[in-house]
């Protein structure tokens, strides 16, 4: 996350002390738990998650998960993400970690990688998406939650024309990214994509993308 300072306002104030918060509760929402529930099915093994955030994702595991590394490049409401991860039956490792640059861990490690509404926010999502495949095994999945651009091209459009806005607001997130076709240019293999409009959400932050994808092409 960049802090941004501008004339008006102190946004290094706003992303580290509002910002948090108000992910955590939208975020939170348990109206929401249900497609984090969803989403997490296919995890199962040793888990890397990528831009960990305040931890929603833990309460929705399956048991199949047998550890997870949990990385963000920041280190948000540290209090109440400790209390989640002494809550969770997993064990958790939370490393403070930029998923852009080379990740500590060798090749072919992990069973499944996690992404849940990050891909909008990580600067350079190429680098990113190359080290989630790099660490992950051969047959391992890349298990993603996202939202992004829509398919219709007056909504897009809307996207694009509002995204500076929502990059300030939402502290680095783009709404407009297709997140299918990063997630292909990087060298995976979507094996099951769902999209659908999230339920009482703003239609230019609605539009999600929910699947898996192989490592392998
Ligand atoms: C919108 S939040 C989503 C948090 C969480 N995944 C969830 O589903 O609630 C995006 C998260 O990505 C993290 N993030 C952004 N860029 C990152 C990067 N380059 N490396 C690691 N984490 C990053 C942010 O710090 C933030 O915690």
């Amino acid at each position: 996350m960049r802090f941004v300072k501008t004339g008006l306002f102190n946004m290094g104030f706003y992303a580290r002390y509002i910002f948090p918060r108000i992910l955590d509760w939208s975020l939170g929402a348990p109206e929401f738990g249900k497609y984090r529930r969803r989403a997490l099915e296919p995890a199962c093994g040793e888990t890397l998650e990528i831009g960990f955030g305040t931890g929603l994702n833990l309460p929705y595991y399956p048991e199949a998960v047998t550890k997870l590394t949990v990385i963000d490049s920041e280190d948000m409401l540290r209090e109440r993400v400790q209390q989640r991860i002494a809550d969770c039956p997993i064990p958790v490792t939370k490393m403070r970690l930029d998923a852009q640059g080379r990740l500590p861990f060798n090749d072919h490690t992990f069973d499944t990688a996690v992404s849940t509404l990050t891909l909008c926010s990580i600067g350079d999502t190429s680098a990113a998406l190359a080290e989630i495949r790099r660490v992950l095994k051969p047959e391992g999945r890349f298990v993603f939650f996202e939202h992004g651009r829509s398919d219709d091209p007056r909504v897009a459009r809307r996207q694009d024309r509002f995204n500076p806005i929502q990059k300030i607001i939402g502290v680095g997130c783009n709404m407009n990214r297709r997140i299918d076709e990063l997630i292909e240019g990087a060298g995976f293999k979507i094996t099951n994509l769902d999209r659908f409009l999230l339920p009482k959400t703003p239609r230019l932050l609605a539009e999600m993308y929910r699947g898996v994808a192989s490592p392998q092409t």
